[in-house]
């Protein structure tokens, strides 16, 4: 192996990741006195949570009555149960304290007209457990991702917080007593960085580049699942991955779901309104799942839209272009970049995209990465904490509600910083690392940089993706499911034979893009794994050949361990059947309706 020149540092904390969840956490445990590193792979701002565009739920009542024990069940139920109860009652209750920080910190929400937190409708919020829609979602115009993520920079910047920006998490330092902390490399310089920590906090956001259509960004390649996987822990949860209703036909990328906030509806070929089928109630708001599942559907049935018939009409011209103009500006800026189509004159051409992951890496609602023991399906990592979409807390169980991922991001971020005053001491010496700290991540580096087989990144990465998007799609089936599994081994076999053409350290995108393809690879063996064994259909998890949700046998969270050959193995925990206090009761499953 070679030489590589290693800097070393101490920290209180490591936070990887510079999304909203990375920048909450960061903020949180400066304002309380730890010295913090971030290590980000991109310039924060850049981070994938200033594409969020909708808005953040929370149960204020601005506009029309509303509470977090509605918000509660909403979130249950949209979970299709299989969501923890005692973390879902700990973010909504902490919804309305977590916006109100957010505003006292200088997010520039939208208004109402007496000037308080302007909220819209979001799919599955709904008032009086599930009676009518409720406006929940604080919005900033169809920008709230980046009016948070831009304040939370400010402030953590504000509040000292060290950045290390561009350099790429490789992997975690652990040993016997727990996460020691993480070894990056500092993609300007190439120079090997261990950043020793009291606790670690993985806030590396999701995996949606798994797939070859996603409204994800580029760097959303699961760095974090996967590095908890090298590791030896459990990612949970990992077949439940979410499908946007409205990403553009043909480019993928996301027209918010405030647009039928707002008043936007789908049509199929015969101009028909057609959720008013599938979900006569809840309509064009019913959640994600429901509403993907309806417009493929349709479109399996010949009533798509456009010469081949393969997709749905958004139309949202009926709301005129004030209302476009001042509540929905980024997309309709979106709609004419990327389907050349004039939102206040034409529908948009939509169709169901990879969104978001449910699964991640499991939590309990403190951001503590658990790693179940015989009899302790609860026990917890000392020093590694998760957050965020890289995370499974599991508040979104099955499948997320809309403006949920914003709240989950804040809240849990804030809890982490929160947990931490409880396990770790500011400024408390560190132990000496093990001589073997930093192997897994320097042998890992070493053989992919002199990677010399025949294939490259971009023709591995392009066979998983077109796997996954056939084979672990909105709706699965046994058969497909199956021979997806199979591909899918033999394709992160071809990795073995990955070629890299530049050998150097400095800014080389060659080596980032296969080390985040290796990440991409085992959350995708995860996902497509424990797709195959689930034997029913619930939330995003859609099977032909099981169509019913089976809570004797399955209302259970799958644990998937990947090995360092791509074997993956599964077992399970149970899904939290309470609730935190006695406040509210658990509530109990019951057939969905929409
Ligand atoms: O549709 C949207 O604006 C997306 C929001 C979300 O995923 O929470």
């Amino acid at each position: 192996m070679a030489a590589y020149n290693i800097v070393d540092h101490e920290y209180d904390v490591v936070v990887v990741g510079a999304g909203g969840a990375g920048l909450r956490a960061t903020f949180g445990m400066v304002q309380q006195g730890f010295k913090t590193a971030c290590i980000t792979k991109v310039f924060p701002t850049r981070s994938h949570t200033v594409a969020a565009q909708g808005g953040v739920a929370a149960s204020l009542g601005n506009i029309g009555e509303d509470n977090w024990v509605w918000h509660m069940y909403d979130t249950v139920k949209g979970s299709d149960w299989l969501g923890d109860q005692d973390a879902i009652e700990y973010m909504c209750r902490e919804a309305a304290p977590a916006i109100r920080e957010l505003e006292h910190y200088g997010v520039p929400f939208s208004r109402t007209p007496e000037g308080k937190i302007y909220q819209r409708p979001f799919g599955g919020h709904m008032r009086n457990f599930g009676e009518a829609p409720v406006q929940r979602a604080c919005a900033a115009a169809d920008r709230t991702g980046h009016a948070i993520l831009h304040t939370l920079y400010q402030q953590s910047l504000k509040h000292k917080a060290e950045f290390f920006i561009e350099y790429f998490g490789i992997d975690l330092m652990m040993d016997e007593s727990g996460c020691r902390g993480v070894v990056a490399l500092d993609m300007a310089t190439g120079t090997i960085h261990r950043f020793k920590a009291q606790m670690t906090v993985i806030a590396t956001g999701g995996y949606g580049r798994a797939y070859f259509s996603c409204t994800s960004a580029h760097t959303c390649t699961g760095d974090g699942n996967a590095m908890a996987a090298r590791a030896g822990l459990p990612l949970q949860d990992m077949e439940f991955v979410q499908f946007h209703p409205t990403g553009v036909y043909g480019a993928g990328v996301l027209i918010t779901e405030g647009s039928r906030g707002e008043g936007g509806y789908l049509t199929n070929s015969n101009g028909e309104r057609f959720m008013e089928r599938y979900a006569p109630t809840a309509k064009d708001l019913a959640s994600r799942d429901v509403v993907s599942r309806s417009m493929t559907l349709e479109i399996r049935e010949g009533r798509g839209v456009g010469p081949e018939k393969d997709h749905i009409f958004l139309h949202l011209e009926h709301l005129g272009p004030e209302v476009l103009h001042q509540r929905l500006p980024g997309i309709t800026e979106s709609a004419k970049v990327f389907a050349g189509v004039d939102a206040t004159k034409a529908p948009i051409p939509v169709l169901p995209t990879v969104h978001y992951n449910m699964g991640g890496i499991p939590t309990n609602y403190m951001a503590e990465v658990i790693r179940p023991l015989p009899g302790q399906p609860d026990a917890t990592v000392p020093g590694l904490m998760a957050i965020g979409e890289a995370a499974s807390v599991s508040v979104h169980g099955a499948n997320r509600l809309g403006a949920n991922s914003l709240l989950d991001i804040v809240v849990f971020g804030r809890a982490a910083a929160l947990r931490c005053r409880d396990l770790i001491k500011k400024g408390a010496p560190h132990r000496p690392l093990g001589k073997d700290a930093s192997a897994l991540a320097l042998s890992r580096l070493d053989r992919i940089l002199n990677a010399n087989g025949s294939q490259t990144t971009a023709m591995i990465r392009k066979n998983m993706q077109r796997t996954m998007q056939n084979d672990a799609a909105v709706f699965r089936a046994s058969k497909t499911l199956k021979e997806g599994m199979d591909k899918m081994a033999q394709i992160a076999g071809t990795l073995a034979d990955l070629k890299l053409s530049d050998r150097s350290l400095v800014f080389n995108t060659d080596l980032i893009e296969a080390l985040e393809l290796e990440n991409l690879m085992a959350c995708a063996l995860a996902t497509i794994v424990g797709a195959e064994a689930r034997h029913e259909s619930r939330g995003g998890h859609a099977h032909e050949d099981y169509p019913n949700r089976d809570d004797e046998n399955w209302m259970k969270h799958t644990l998937a361990w990947v090995d360092d050959k791509w074997q993956v193995k599964l077992d399970y925990r149970p899904v939290h059947a309470y609730t935190l206090t006695n406040d509210v009761e658990y509530i109990k499953p019951k057939a969905r309706v929409y």
